[in-house]
């Protein structure tokens, strides 16, 4: 027979129980954590959101007694007792480590069936059970911490925003499919017949009206959905602090920015991070660490030797150069030492990240040793030395190719050593802005020019002119910016094109005509001529912002139900099949047999 809760009242979580208490009559609800059952005298670690309370049933209370004999791991139960110093063994691992809960009643809400994954384990199920039954993964104290400081870190998020005159405002789910970067997830429309919702990808447009609208600072924690390939730090639908200002230049945002953090990062993990953050041009990240997000927590910089070999017979060195690539090196300190296993283990990264090799030196006291030193000149080695200012012990490794597959080896290598090497303080938040990102990428393939961001982003008033010269486009930077952190890019945005007869020219640069424009955009160009404001945001992704400051080294840990990398939810099942009157209605015909669970 189960008990029912009927009036009864808690009078405290069970981590509010400490010495103070000592002498008061509490009530506690929870589940059952762990049992112990020592015969004759029985310890139920009870639990809730806040922690874990020792609990003990004694020979005294006879019927509360027996009662007891019948709870096991997960059964749902109130505790009314008195809080009584723990005889001897204190538990300092516990906050309540001091005291425990002398059992005077107990009611017994509900019971559990045996647990598919263990809630009290050290020892954690693989990933896809979690997933299934994530409402019991979820009880684990690790993921309640994170889910908790998660909504801790929006709250603050949503505090100082406030307070610095934001106004949030929410913007629609269902919308019109506009090209944004990714592949829309659809809504068909019953209403309307072989027409489609698109999710947003990010409220970007929307925040633009709203600045043409009047209303000067905008915030939304705001869910946005891309239909893209997944990984370690990527969801299908996921969460952005977006924002945007009217009346600012990128300093505005900036200032913005490095407050809420050092304010959220200090009240909720009480980390210190200074500002302002350091600033870095796309080109100079790129120049420098090969990447656009570059982990500034370690040095191991690339340096282009191309120069100083530019006359090399090592032919992997010559053919490179003579295709217009380069060669560039890094140094990885006190690395001399590593066998031809290692070496190996680096040139074969360097392999997967679709490099043709690695090739390296040594450096010893006087001179070059193993790899291709052979090859190299006395005048070249002496210039790499004064260019890289290598030591003895330490090995420098080569990338020789077109430029931005070097830059894409080596920044690869020099994470994978940064962490292999330890030179990394996992308790440091390095923010850095990656600035002046450019406007326009030439995609060879396609053989047309792409936004590299996206396709509202105001250009760098002196390259505006540049607009209109069509052989020139790679050279125009945009007034778009990244947050870095740590190797990760945190967030993105920029000063907006708030002027029609600029957003029809960038319009026109990636290759949209007039009718297409109208077509997909017309809404949003039509309203730039109503005296837009200039304008500029950002959006700071929370998922990855709440995986850093918890330590999660998977984003699917800090949401509270996430798909995994095939963009399924093994909870619920979904995507799933609809049945045949729902797809009708829609005046959907599938053109084949849905796949097979
Ligand atoms: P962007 O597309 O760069 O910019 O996204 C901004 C930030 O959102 C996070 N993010 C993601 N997080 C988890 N899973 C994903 N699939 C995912 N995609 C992006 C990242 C990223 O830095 N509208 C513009 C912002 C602007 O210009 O104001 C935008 O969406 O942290
Ligand atoms: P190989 O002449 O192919 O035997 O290569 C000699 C050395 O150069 C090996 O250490 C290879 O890993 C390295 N190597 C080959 N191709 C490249 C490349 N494109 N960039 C850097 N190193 C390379």
């Amino acid at each position: 027979m189960l008990d029912l809760l009927g009036n009864i009242k808690r009078s405290h979580y069970c981590n509010d129980l400490t010495e103070a208490s000592i002498g008061k009559k509490v009530t506690v609800m929870g589940w059952v954590h762990r049992r112990r059952d020592l015969g004759g005298l029985i310890f139920v670690d009870l639990r809730d959101r806040t922690g874990i309370v020792q609990v003990v049933f004694n020979p005294e209370n006879e019927a509360v007694l027996s009662k007891a004999q019948r709870l096991r791991n997960e059964y749902v139960a109130v505790v009314q007792g008195v809080v009584i110093a723990r005889e001897g063994n204190i538990n300092k691992n516990m906050a309540t480590g001091a005291i425990e809960l002398l059992a005077e009643n107990l009611l017994l809400l509900n019971d559990s069936s045996p647990l598919p994954v263990q809630v009290n384990e050290g020892t954690i199920a693989e990933e896809d059970l979690r997933l299934e039954y994530r409402y019991l993964d979820l009880r684990r104290q690790s993921m309640q911490e994170k889910i908790i400081l998660r909504h801790k870190i929006i709250a603050k998020i949503r505090e100082f925003l406030t307070e610095a005159g934001f106004l949030e405002i929410e913007t629609p789910i269902l919308m019109k499919s506009t090209p944004e970067g990714a592949r829309d997830y659809l809504v068909p429309s019953r209403i309307h017949a072989g027409k489609f919702f698109a999710l947003p990808q990010s409220p970007q447009l929307y925040k633009q009206l709203l600045m043409i609208a009047g209303f000067d600072k905008y915030f939304q924690i705001a869910r946005c959905f891309r239909d893209e390939d997944l990984r370690a730090d990527r969801q299908p639908e996921f969460t952005q602090l977006d924002l945007e200002m009217s009346f600012v230049n990128e300093e505005d945002v900036y200032k913005v920015i490095e407050s809420l953090m050092v304010k959220v990062y200090k009240e909720t993990i009480n980390a210190e991070v200074s500002a302002p953050f350091p600033r870095i041009s796309y080109r100079e990240a790129m120049d420098r660490y090969g990447c656009d997000k570059p982990d500034t927590r370690f040095g191991m910089l690339l340096n282009d030797v191309s120069d100083i070999v530019a006359t090399s017979e090592f032919k992997v060195f010559a053919d490179a150069l003579g295709s217009k690539g380069t060669v560039r090196c890094i140094v990885a300190p006190g690395c001399a030492a590593y066998s031809r296993k290692q070496i190996d283990g680096l040139t074969d990264i360097a392999k997967h990240l679709g490099g043709k090799g690695l090739a390296f030196v040594k450096v010893t006291a006087d001179d070059m040793d193993g790899g291709i030193a052979k090859f190299l000149t006395a005048d070249e080695k002496a210039g790499i030395l004064a260019r890289t200012e290598a030591k003895e012990g330490d090995l420098i490794l080569f990338g020789a190719d077109s430029v931005p597959m070097v830059q894409k080896v080596l920044a690869g290598i020099r994470n994978h050593l940064g962490a292999e090497l330890k030179l990394i303080d996992e308790n440091k938040f390095n923010f850095l802005w990656v600035t002046r990102f450019p406007m326009f990428e030439y995609n060879a393939e396609e053989g047309r020019w792409e936004p590299l961001h996206h396709m509202f982003s105001m250009p760098q008033e002196e390259h505006l002119h540049l607009l209109d010269s069509p052989d020139r486009l790679d050279e125009i930077e945009g007034q778009i910016y990244d947050l870095v952190c740590n190797g990760v890019e945190l967030a993105s945005g920029s000063i907006r094109c708030h002027r029609q007869d600029i957003q029809h020219k960038i319009f026109n640069i990636v290759g949209f005509s007039e009718e297409e424009q109208e077509k997909k955009f017309g809404f949003f160009l039509n309203a730039l001529q109503y005296g837009t404001p200039p304008h500029g945001g950002i959006a700071p992704g929370i998922d990855r912002m709440v995986m850093q400051m918890t330590n999660a080294d998977n984003i699917r840990d800090v949401i509270a139900f996430p798909k995994t990398l095939k963009a399924v939810c093994l909870m619920s099942q979904a995507p799933n099949t609809v049945d045949e009157k729902q797809l009708k209605e829609l005046h959907i015909k599938l053109a084949g047999e849905p796949e097979k669970a």
